[in-house]
């Protein structure tokens, strides 16, 4: 079966499915074409905070009514080192704040849109191969219900993630991908647990770093460092408990326990392509980057990609600007910017791997401590992360 669209897009996670909400509400025609099944994203589990950066462009194609009546405002959050909890508030120090608010219910609001538009979307398509993008007719094939399918477009946009096909018909020559990989990783659980928290605790320890987040005020979110090579069959749910009441633990506080639902361990990693674009062909979100997870950026660094590149096409096609040819570097200068915050979070507040040196260790630990009372004692330092942590603006 041959269509013809103006964008095909691979990849109906967070990016893909909203950059065609984007598309739609300036007229202009798409496919999403998505090797998963539909239930496979509704169940991943993924992120929960939205910068208000994010919030505002959900906003602005009218995908917010849900996140504003189920999601969290908080006001800030909270950094933690040898017991003391100090509350970071970016209300009072920017005027922002930020929105949990869980992937899965970013991607359900996003399905519900386009199933309201009857979009075209391909869920659990396979050999999907786009082609020609240096080409003025760049063309996607895949299959789909054992049918053949050519989707002629005139851009292919790369939503399909770290391990998507799309970068990598970019030829060698063409592209390099910049990398961090960190010692340490991260052991999430999800329990049916009413938070006990107001707002996400950022904590460091001896014993390396903890995090209170959470999902809904009945669903707690709550993740502990791990070497990276650590097995999760290796923590019982009473050890994962232990290690977040010794991390987490301050005076007169209580962590309650409830049923966990699902753990996972996490390995973490930064990762930059140089390119985000090739001929006709442009990478959005984890297709072109990665982030750990400590500073929240994954999720909101693809909505920005694709605020940036959905505007950007809208424009090529109204024949008001050229910004198009300039997406890559326009949304590389905002990820690097991204990155840098990621990493600075990430060392500030993760111990170093058993296998450093232990005075390497010891003063690398203490030089933490040093950083974490800076931060917390500072009007400017703690301008400088909320800032950063509500989200930079999107040009
Ligand atoms: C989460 O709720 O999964 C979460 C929140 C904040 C982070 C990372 C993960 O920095």
């Amino acid at each position: 079966m041959r269509h013809r669209t103006s964008v095909a897009i691979v990849g109906a996670g967070p990016a893909g499915l909203l950059l065609g909400q984007l598309l739609h509400a300036r007229g202009i025609d798409f496919v999403i074409v998505e090797n998963r099944s539909r239930e496979y994203a509704l169940a991943r589990i993924r992120a929960g905070v939205l910068e208000q950066s994010s919030v505002d462009v959900l906003e602005s194609v009218g995908l917010a009514d849900n996140l504003h009546e189920r999601g969290l405002v908080h006001d800030g959050i909270y950094l933690q080192h040898e017991g003391v909890r100090t509350h970071i508030d970016f209300r009072d120090l920017v005027g922002r704040t930020v929105t949990v608010y869980g992937q899965q219910q970013v991607v359900r609001d996003l399905m519900a849109a386009h199933d309201a538009i009857g979009s075209s979307v391909y869920y659990e398509a396979s050999d999907v191969t786009p082609s020609g993008v240096e080409t003025p007719r760049p063309l996607l094939t895949f299959s789909h219900g054992g049918e053949s399918h050519e989707v002629e477009a005139d851009f292919i946009v790369g939503a399909d993630g770290f391990h998507g096909v799309c970068r990598t018909i970019i030829p060698a020559t063409e592209i390099s991908v910049f990398e961090r990989n960190y010692e340490c990783a991260w052991l999430g659980i999800l329990a049916d647990v009413a938070p006990s928290t107001d707002e996400l605790i950022y904590a460091l320890h001896p014993d390396g770093f903890a995090m209170h987040s959470m999902r809904s005020t009945t669903v707690s979110r709550l993740y502990l460092q791990v070497e990276p090579d650590d097995d999760i069959a290796n923590w019982s749910d009473e050890r994962i408990w232990d290690g977040l009441h010794e991390r987490l633990g301050t005076p007169g506080w209580t962590l309650n326990e409830g049923p966990i639902t699902e753990k996972s361990i996490t390995p973490m990693r930064s990762s930059v392509a140089s390119t985000l674009s090739y001929g006709r062909l442009f990478l959005v979100g984890d297709a072109g980057h990665i982030v750990p997870p400590t500073g929240a950026k994954g999720l909101n660094s693809a909505i920005s990609d694709v605020a940036m590149l959905g505007a950007a096409i809208g424009e090529h096609y109204d024949g008001t600007s050229t910004r198009l040819a300039d997406y890559s570097r326009r949304a590389l200068s905002r990820q690097w910017k991204t990155q840098y915050f990621s990493q600075w979070m990430t060392d500030m507040l993760h111990t170093p791997s058993i296998q450093t040196p232990k005075d390497l260790a010891a003063f690398r630990y203490r030089s933490q401590l040093g950083q974490l009372e800076f931060v917390t004692g500072s009007q400017h330092a703690q301008q400088t992360l909320a800032e950063q942590y509500t989200g930079l603006s999107i040009e």
